[in-house]
């Protein structure tokens, strides 16, 4: 069997071994949690290891019951497997995260989870599927003491050995700047959206200066995100003319670019697939088909080729007066109506 390369990461002190490459599990609202269960169930087949889970996308309980099969037909020990799982916004109040953690727990058929995640750094709720433009009255700006009392929940999660590790989602610098020194449990990984279009090169940098592991979400640029997500100005990972021409030169799909691209730099991509994910995994594989790296040189010219261009805006998170979604990502390196 096809084993994803791995790493080691600091989790507390301890070593935690995380494969390279993940499957991500959401559906984006096309996939059923079928597809999406039957996707897993093929990938761990074929060798993947890590799961990237969350209770909003829906799809926990049907991908547990694939966790269960995966682990009683001896196709992985638990041990093995790396599952994350992640609290949705609306369940940041006191004792939520605890009874969150326990829902996917449950339906995920767990008795821990490896990577519990918070979501988005505030409560901001929206009701799934609703229109980009529609803004929730009760939505507010971060505030360092309302995330704080989020992670102290997160932590005992931890404490109570019911996550493995804890990391955080959609951070910037100046909010990381706010809440590091005050975590008694450091993130060991901070879930963002990379891709070739959208490196983040320095916040990227910077977790890795505080020893933070980087997770790439979006990797291959989402070509499937609901409608709702999409604006003109996007721009197309795959269709960069660098990572075509790369493509062409190995004579593969310019989505493999993009994850041969996020392994050499070093960020944990967790592409979404149903129908590709072989390839995906093969094209980190040294000796597999189109597994061969990419030069320094073409690394060099994707590093070139970033247009910073953000594809999950997050415009549904936004509080009443925001002046627009750059808002919701400290653009100007302060944090909005930020309280200390
Ligand atoms: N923390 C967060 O806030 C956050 C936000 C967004 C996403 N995520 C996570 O990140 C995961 C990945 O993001 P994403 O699903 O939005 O986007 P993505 O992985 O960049 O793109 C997925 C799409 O790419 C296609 N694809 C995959 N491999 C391909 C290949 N080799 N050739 C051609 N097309 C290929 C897939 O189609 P096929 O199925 O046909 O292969 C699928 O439609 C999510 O599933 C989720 O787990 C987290």
């Amino acid at each position: 069997m096809k084993k994803a390369p791995t790493k080691i990461l600091k989790n507390n002190g301890k070593d935690f071994e995380i494969p390279c490459i993940g499957l991500g599990t959401f559906g984006s609202d096309k996939f059923s949690p079928e597809q999406v269960a039957n996707a897993v169930k093929g990938a761990a087949i074929y060798g993947y290891r890590l799961f990237d889970c969350a209770s909003v996308y829906g799809n926990e309980d049907v991908i547990g019951k694939v966790f269960a099969d995966v682990v009683n037909e001896g196709i992985a020990k638990r041990e093995e497997l790396v599952i994350t799982s992640k609290v949705w916004n609306d369940m940041h109040g006191r004792g939520d995260i605890l009874l969150s953690c326990a829902k996917s727990l449950k339906d995920l058929r767990l008795d821990y989870i490896d990577i519990y995640f918070v979501h988005w750094p505030f409560p901001n709720y929206h009701a799934p599927g609703c229109d980009a433009d529609s803004r929730n009255p009760d939505s507010r700006p971060f505030f360092t003491d309302e995330f704080m009392a989020c992670w102290r929940q997160t932590e005992r999660l931890y404490d109570m050995g019911l996550a493995r590790s804890i990391g955080m989602s959609n951070m910037t610098i100046p909010k990381l700047e706010a809440v590091l020194p005050q975590c008694r449990i450091k993130p060991m990984v901070i879930e963002i959206e990379l891709h070739p279009a959208f490196q983040q090169e320095e916040l990227y940098n910077y977790c890795i200066s505080k020893g933070i592991q980087p997770i790439g979400y979006c990797p291959i640029g989402s070509p499937n995100r609901p409608e709702r997500d999409k604006t003109p100005e996007d721009i197309a990972a795959t269709e960069l003319p660098e990572v075509v021409e790369i493509a062409n030169a190995h004579n593969i799909h310019p989505a493999l670019v993009c994850l041969k691209w996020a392994v050499q730099r070093g960020h944990i991509p967790i592409p979404f697939s149903v129908n590709n994910y072989k390839s995906n995994l093969d094209c980190v594989l040294p000796g597999a088909p189109g597994g061969d790296p990419l030069t320094s040189e073409e690394m060099a010219e994707i590093k070139k080729a970033d247009k910073k261009c953000r594809l999950v805006k997050g415009h549904v998170f936004l509080w009443e007066g925001a002046s627009d979604w750059r808002a919701l990502w400290d653009e100007n390196g302060k944090i909005p109506g930020w309280k200390e």
